[in-house]
Order: structure tokens, then C-alpha cells, then sequence
């Protein structure tokens, strides 16, 4: 049995990481790690939280002796982490919380890992996630690759490139295996609404302005959450140790073209007159220095470990827009606060 440590399982990406491997590997134990911030809600995992594989600690991985505490009782094969800050915006309101996890938080579990795998790193894995916000803005053309050089511009990817450096770091001076990924923007069920498509979904639904900063002109490159995490579970058993992959789905919209596509599909949704949703948008002052456009080259990924993204983009935003009408409830409980109350009613006293 291999015991693994993920980190963050409760937020939108973790979540579903959680999940693909507590039902994909029966034989594997799933340590879910989260100090349950805003982002994380345990309600995101009720399909999979009776398993037996798989088990909830409630840990914030700034505190480093709770972090030693748990790997000397644990004995942990590998982790993979995912807990972070992940709110641009966010992190120019508040930058220390985002050093104070994404990079004090990494380095204590990798503190923890190098002390505790001590003697046995060649059987041991730490995973990285990691985004491609750390390689900073493209113009017009070209793409990220893996050897392009960091460049970070927002707080938020500032302190995920910093958290990246002691990640390679820790493998370049103590030999720990490590693995990194640097991913594009995600998109899909389970994400909260403060990120773009999230919001606009909650907002057209309930006839509210959609925010789009700027002209709408800054382009990102989308991926299916799910293929994110099958892209996970690729690397995390098949890299090499010290690897880096790029993951993104070739799936580049200009945020302006993405939200009149959402108002189409959530007009049809919704039996609106075609035109009624794009109604909402309303332009707003732009984010201080918005990055101008993403794009990620994932060829090292395809060709090394063949993995291609398995969604078209209008397929998986129409799947994402059901998932959020038919989840009513989910997004009121986000909306409310009410999901907060989660895991004193589920967890506190098992
Ligand atoms: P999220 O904000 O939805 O979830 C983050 C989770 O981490 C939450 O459950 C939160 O409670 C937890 N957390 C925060 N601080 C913590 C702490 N101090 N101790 C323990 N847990 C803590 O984020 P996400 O969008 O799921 O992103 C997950 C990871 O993937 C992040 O590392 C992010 O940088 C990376 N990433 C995200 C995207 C994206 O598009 N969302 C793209 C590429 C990479
Ligand atoms: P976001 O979902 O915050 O992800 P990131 O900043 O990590 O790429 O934003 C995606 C794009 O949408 C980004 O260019 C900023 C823009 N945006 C808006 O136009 N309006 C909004 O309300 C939000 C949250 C983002």
C-alpha cells in the first residue's frame, strides 16, 4: 500500500485530484491535507468521504511543527501538493498571506520530507502543481515552454515561482525526488466564484453584472479540471524525477469572446432570447498589471508521456454550466458562507 499525502484536496483542483485517486487506486491510502480557507470545502468530496482509502486531516501548512508532527506519525510514500493562495486579485489586496503558504508552507513540507524520507528519497516522491503564471505575460504570439525563463508579475505568481525555485532547489541540493507541472487556467465543476467563469455563471444566472476588466482583450488558455488531474496522476507515476511538464489544452479565448460564449450557452440553458445575458457584461476598471495573454506549449507532455486533453472547449464549458444549474445548492452554500459550517456538522469529532 502507498500512503499519499495531497495537500489543498479540499479546493477546486484538489478536489478532484482527490477523487480520481481514491477511486482509481483502491489499494493507495488518501491523505487529504487542508486548513479549509474560504477555498476549501469539504462538500466538494461527499461522493468519495466514506471511503476507506481515503481520510481528512485538518492542517495549515504554515505551521510547521503540525507539519513534523504528521509526517513522523504518517509515514507518507509521496505527496503532492496543491495547497495554495490562488486568487490574482486576492494577492494584490494581500500579498503576505500568499508568501506565507505558497512559500513558507512549501518549504515547511519540504522541510518535512527531507527529514523524514532521510535514507530513502530514491522511494519517495514529492509533486509539485504548479502554474504557467510563473513564466510571466506573452505578447501577440509564441508560447511557454518548459525552459522558458521565470518572469512573475502578479503577488500571487511571484510567490508560486518562489515556492517552484525551492522545490528544484531542494532536489539539486539534497537529492529529493521531485516532480514539478505548470499549468494553464482550469475550468469545470467545484471552482469557486470568485474566478471568471465561475462568476459570470453565478451572475448571469441570477441576472447580476458580469465584471470583465479592462476591454476583455487579456487571453488565457483554458483546460478541463479533469484533465488536469489525469495529467496529475501521469506525471506523478511516469516522470522522472527532477522533471518539469507543462500542462494546458491549446485552448486559447480572449476573456471577452469566452463571456459572450457563456451568455449563448446560459441563454439556451436558461430559455432566454438569445442576447439577453450579454446584456450583463459590464467593462471595469482592468487589474493592476494583468498579465496580457497565457499560452502553454504541453508537447513535452504529449510526446514523453502521451497525454492530450480529452475535451473541446464549448463541450466542456456547456458540461460546466449544467454542472452549476443542477448544483444549485452548492453554489447558494458557497455564496452564503454556509459551506464553512461543513465540517463541524461532517468532521469535528470523528
Ligand atoms: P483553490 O484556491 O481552489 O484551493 C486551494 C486549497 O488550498 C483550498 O482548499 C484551501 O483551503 C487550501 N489551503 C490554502 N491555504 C492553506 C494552508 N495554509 N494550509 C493548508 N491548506 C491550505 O486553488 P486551486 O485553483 O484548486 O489550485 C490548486 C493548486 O493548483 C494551487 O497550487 C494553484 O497554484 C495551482 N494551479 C491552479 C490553476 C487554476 O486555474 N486554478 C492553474 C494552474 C495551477
Ligand atoms: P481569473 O479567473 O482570476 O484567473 P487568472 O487571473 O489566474 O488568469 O481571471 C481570468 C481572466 O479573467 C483574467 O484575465 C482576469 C479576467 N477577469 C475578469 O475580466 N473579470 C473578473 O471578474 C475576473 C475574476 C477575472
Amino acid at each position: 500500500m502507498k500512503k499519499i499525502l495531497i495537500t489543498g484536496g479540499a479546493g477546486f483542483i484538489g478536489s478532484h485530484v482527490v477523487r480520481r485517486f481514491v477511486n482509481n487506486y483502491p489499494d493507495y491510502m488518501i491523505v487529504n491535507l487542508d486548513k479549509l480557507t474560504y477555498a476549501g470545502n469539504l462538500a466538494n468530496l461527499t461522493d468519495i468521504e466514506d471511503k476507506p482509502n481515503y481520510r481528512f486531516v485538518k492542517a495549515d501548512i504554515t505551521e510547521a511543527s503540525v507539519i513534523n508532527e504528521l509526517f513522523n506519525k504518517e509515514n507518507f510514500d509521496a505527496v503532492i501538493h496543491l495547497a495554495a493562495e490562488s486568487h490574482v486579485d486576492r494577492s494584490i489586496a494581500d500579498p503576505t498571506a500568499f508568501v506565507m503558504t505558497n512559500v513558507i508552507g512549501t518549504v515547511n513540507l519540504l522541510n518535512a520530507a527531507r527529514e523524514y524520507w532521510k535514507g530513502s528519497y530514491d522511494k519517495k516522491r514529492f509533486y509539485h502543481v504548479s502554474t504557467d503564471e510563473v513564466y510571466g505575460a506573452l505578447g501577440e504570439t509564441g508560447m511557454f515552454t518548459e525552459s522558458t525563463s521565470y518572469d512573475p508579475h502578479s503577488p500571487y505568481s511571484a510567490s508560486k515561482a518562489a515556492s517552484d525555485h525551492f522545490v528544484r532547489a531542494y532536489h539539486d541540493t539534497y537529492g529529493l525526488d521531485i516532480v514539478v507541472s505548470n499549468c494553464s487556467n482550469n475550468y469545470g465543476s467545484h471552482h469557486f466564484p470568485e474566478k471568471l467563469i465561475p462568476l459570470a455563471i453565478n451572475n448571469i444566472k441570477n441576472a447580476q453584472p458580469v465584471p470583465v476588466y479592462g476591454k476583455g482583450e487579456n487571453v488565457r488558455d483554458w483546460l478541463w479540471v479533469e484533465d488536469h488531474a489525469r495529467a496529475i496522476d501521469v506525471i506523478f507515476h511516469q516522470a522522472k524525477t527532477g522533471q518539469t511538464y507543462n500542462i494546458g489544452g491549446h485552448n486559447e479565448w480572449k476573456n471577452i469572446d469566452l463571456i459572450h460564449l457563456l451568455c449563448k450557452i446560459m441563454d439556451n440553458k436558461l430559455g432566454r432570447t438569445e442576447g439577453e445575458s450579454a446584456k450583463l457584461i459590464t467593462f471595469v476598471t482592468d487589474r493592476a498589471g494583468h498579465d496580457l495573454r497565457y499560452a502553454i506549449d504541453s508537447t513535452k507532455l504529449q510526446n514523453e508521456l502521451n497525454w492530450v486533453p480529452s475535451l473541446q472547449f464549448e463541450e466542456g464549458l456547456e458540461k460546466t454550466v449544467e454542472w452549476y444549474l443542477e448544483n444549485e445548492g452548492w453554489l447558494s452554500d458557497v455564496t452564503s458562507g454556509n459551506y464553512q459550517a461543513y465540517y463541524e456538522n461532517q468532521y469535528e469529532g470523528r
